[in-house]
């Protein structure tokens, strides 16, 4: 099943069959994702012949200018998905409200991010999709937000797509994590890098600098303590990285180890971070763990934060276990600081 050689379908249909735990509806769900994700990648490859650069002129609920390529994004994944007969409701950072799926009440709910990494569009910089797939609580009469609002580790799948030089998908269902390659001679995507585990050392961070002076005392301090190197207390000489697409980031971490952040900072009170719960930490805070590495607000497991808004930010740091641990114990020691 998790050969490397074999089809997204074939890895799905042998899940099923196999009894590993993941369910027929669920399976035919992710192939129905990673079909949208196949003609989002079409439409990014064919760039400034298609039109799809630039912006939209519009702003999405979070206040910031959409980019064509977002909403394209984010109207394929409604149009393409609507239909699914498993789905009862989707969230996306694009739309201000839940969007229902009246048709059938399907089992599960689907959140998403459908274009990560929007500053990159123009330059021509990787992008990605982000999703997460939640089962519908089978309480609810009518669906309302608050059937959205739960903790990251009820996700029954999360994945992202990356349309970098190649285009893959990641995926994992709570049973380790797979990436498939998407092999455009034959519009099929190829298991390439089964069971992806995060090495638990590095020496690699990824941070926007450009916020440092907005940063708290651990992130700080962290931070300090890597650039002085192999004279510092750390002992050993860090590389440093931003690509200002997360998806190109965790692809990064998943592939070769590393610590990514994008910690709390003062800027705006009311946004503690710039990064979404919903549709970009937990997601990846699930693939992360289940590759073996760590995801944090810097105070608690990300898996265990409580939403209480659907478009809440929060801040994050994840990655390489040892380095992650690393930046929450020094969180830790202020938390305690603070409560002497
Ligand atoms: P989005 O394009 O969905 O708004 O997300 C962009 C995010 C994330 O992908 C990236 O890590 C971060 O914003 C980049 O932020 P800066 O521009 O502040 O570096
Ligand atoms: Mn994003
Ligand atoms: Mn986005």
């Amino acid at each position: 099943m998790r050969d490397q050689g074999t089809s997204l379908t074939q890895y799905l249909s042998d899940g099923v069959r196999q009894g590993s735990g993941l369910e027929a509806d669920l399976a035919t769900l992710i192939g129905e994702i990673a079909a949208v994700c196949k003609t989002l990648s079409y439409a990014i490859r064919a760039g400034g012949l298609e039109g799809v650069l630039g912006t939209a002129g519009t702003e999405n609920v979070q206040g910031e200018t959409q980019q064509k390529l977002d909403v394209f994004a984010n109207e394929a994944m409604l149009h393409s998905l609507e239909r699914s007969e498993h789905l009862a409701g989707m969230a996306s950072e694009e739309m201000t409200d839940i969007y229902p799926v009246s048709a059938a009440r399907g089992r599960y709910l689907l959140i998403f991010d459908p274009l990560d990494g929007s500053s990159n569009i123009d330059v021509n910089v990787s992008v990605g999709t982000i999703f997460s797939v939640l089962r519908t609580p089978t309480a609810a009469a009518e669906l309302s937000v608050k059937d959205f609002l739960r903790p990251g580790r009820e996700q029954v799948c999360a994945g992202y797509a990356l349309y970098g030089p190649s285009t893959m998908l990641v995926l994992t269902t709570g049973n380790g994590v797979d990436a498939f390659t998407l092999d455009p001679r034959v519009g099929e995507y190829i298991l390439t890098h089964p069971r992806r585990q995060i090495p638990a050392d590095t020496r690699e961070f990824a941070i926007n600098m450009s916020n440092q002076r907005f940063w708290d005392p651990p992130v700080l301090r962290y931070i300090r303590e890597c650039l002085e190197g192999r004279q510092g207390p750390r002992g050993k000489d860090f590389n440093m990285r931003w690509v200002a697409s997360m998806v190109a980031e965790v692809h990064r971490v998943l592939s070769r180890g590393g610590v990514f952040m994008y910690p709390y900072d003062c800027r705006e009170p009311k946004r503690p971070g710039r990064l979404r719960l919903m549709y970009e930490a937990n997601p990846m805070a699930m693939i992360v763990e289940q590759a073996g590495g760590v995801a944090s607000t810097g105070y608690e497991r990300m898996l265990d934060v409580q939403p209480t808004d659907l478009h809440q930010r929060i801040p994050v740091i994840l990655g390489s276990r040892s380095e992650v641990v690393q930046v929450t114990s020094y969180h830790a020691e202020t938390a305690a600081e603070v409560a002497r």
